[in-house]
């Protein structure tokens, strides 16, 4: 059993102090918002994530797992204290990192033994040196001589999937420069080790380039696959063939291969905008990774282009019915989602929305709430009500085998826009549906 402190109980905060709570660590998790504190003290969790809630009220009810507003208190809690808060993208795209400084003189401030500092959020190269400095000024400030070290300990989890990949990570990045640090990590993380040591121990800014890179390197799969979609529908192939013709060498493997409407969320196109700036700032010019970036925009309006085409640019007055805000499947995040740009470009067009979303109704009303060009509907079926067409821009699995017979007498312009390359257009057109996918040759006809 170890003693831990996280300072955020945002997504990577509240996952990463759940399960660290559930190997037997007593997890202390702190935060400024004294309502969220309340509520998870509740056992109310304020995200969507399958799993956590029980996690979360298991270990609380258990005495392991317990959340503050307080910081001093929590500082001299944890021998390991994770720094998990945002570090939301600034104008020019670079992570802005003013809140992991913030902890850092807090935690300057208040510790008076030796401790690991441990940095979970995702920084740029050179962050584990700048929170080192933050919390050494702020001990010299009050002449304290205490020891404390800095790790980079990213995170690698997936929305929708956290509570199984904190529990079963695949791997265990650690970027330190103390033996002694390393000690304490290899303990926390030794119930998490299966089959073989998962811990992969490097210094401090590989670590955090690691991250990055794992990141861009997702995203430039999925904007490459995107790019061979775009060229397929207008050579005429199909690019789910092409999908699985290249994915079977494992070199390639079939993963992050997916073509659709864009990725979203909060990490890939935060991250790799602050690798290009990283760069940049470092006086490279990385070509490779404004391309993934601009490929993903382009994508974003892919559906609207469609949709616009098939309706002779007369999209004034019409109502397209959406399936799908979150930006992936099992999760209620609307950050970046492809569904927010698609709707605004309808909207600027002068079309309405009727939206369905089996998670993402409570988060678009916060965000679109007021409008009346949307409406958010309780039912898939519901959304189709007086729609013109239908727009399919997340993966759920509610959505994969739709009976396309009903949609076909409910629309009033008969069109499938398939986001995600989820219907067989052979079947979808039988139905008397016509079917625009994502390179799927067929969309030829309207390139
Ligand atoms: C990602 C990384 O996977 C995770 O390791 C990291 O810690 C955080 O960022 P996440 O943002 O939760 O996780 O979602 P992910 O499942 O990776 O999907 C990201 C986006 O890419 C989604 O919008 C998804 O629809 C899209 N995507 C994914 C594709 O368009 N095609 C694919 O083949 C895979």
């Amino acid at each position: 059993m170890m003693k831990v402190t996280i300072f955020g109980t945002g997504y990577v905060g509240l996952v990463t102090g759940a399960c660290l709570a559930e190997m037997g660590n007593h997890v202390l998790c702190v935060d400024i918002d004294a309502a969220k504190v309340e509520r998870l003290k509740c056992g109310e969790i304020p995200i969507y994530e399958p799993g956590l809630e029980s996690i979360v009220q298991r270990n609380h009810a258990g005495g392991r797992l317990d959340f503050t507003t307080e910081a001093a208190p929590a500082i001299a809690h944890g021998e390991l204290i994770f720094i998990a808060v945002g570090t939301p993208p600034d104008e020019d795209g670079s992570a802005d990192l003013q809140y992991v400084q913030k902890v850092a003189s807090t935690i300057g401030r208040h510790l008076d033994r030796y401790a690991v500092v441990v940095n979970k959020s995702t920084v740029p190269v050179g962050t584990a040196d700048r929170v080192r400095e933050a919390v050494a000024a702020e001990l010299a400030a009050r002449q304290a001589t205490v020891e404390f070290d800095v790790v980079s300990n990213p995170e690698f989890l997936k929305e929708g999937a956290a509570v199984e990949d904190c529990l079963r990570p695949d791997r265990i990045i650690v970027g330190a420069s103390s033996e002694r640090a390393v000690a304490l990590l290899r303990k926390l993380y030794a119930p998490f080790n299966r089959n073989h040591d998962r811990m992969v121990v490097m210094d401090e800014r590989s670590a955090e380039l690691t991250k990055y890179a794992a990141n861009a390197m997702l995203a430039t799969k999925i904007s490459f696959m995107n790019e061979i979609a775009n060229i397929a529908e207008r050579v005429g192939a199909d690019v789910e063939l092409v999908r699985q013709g290249i994915g079977s060498d494992p070199r390639i493997g079939y993963s992050f291969i997916y073509p659709g409407a864009g990725y979203g969320g909060s990490c890939f196109p935060k991250d790799v905008q602050a690798l290009e700036r990283t760069a940049h700032a470092h006086g490279y010019e990385a070509r490779l990774l404004g391309a993934v970036e601009a490929v993903n925009q382009q994508q974003k309006s892919k559906l609207f282009e469609l949709i616009s085409r098939h309706l002779d640019g007369k999209l004034a007055g019409r109502t397209v019915a959406l399936w799908g805000l979150a930006f992936k499947p099992n999760t209620d995040d609307m950050r970046e989602a492809s569904s927010r740009r698609l709707m605004e470009l309808l909207w600027d067009a002068g079309a309405k929305v009727r939206a369905f979303d089996p998670e993402a109704r409570e988060e678009a009303q916060r965000l679109y709430g007021d409008r009346d060009d949307l409406v958010l509907c309780e039912h898939a079926m519901d959304a189709l009500q007086g729609a013109d067409v239908l727009a399919v821009v997340t993966e759920w699995k509610a959505f994969r085998s739709p009976d396309f017979r009903a949609i076909r007498a409910t629309l009033v312009v008969p069109a499938i826009f398939d986001g995600r390359n989820l219907y067989d257009p052979l079947v979808v057109e039988e139905a008397g549906l016509a079917y625009y996918g994502i390179g799927r040759g067929r969309s030829l006809q309207v390139a």
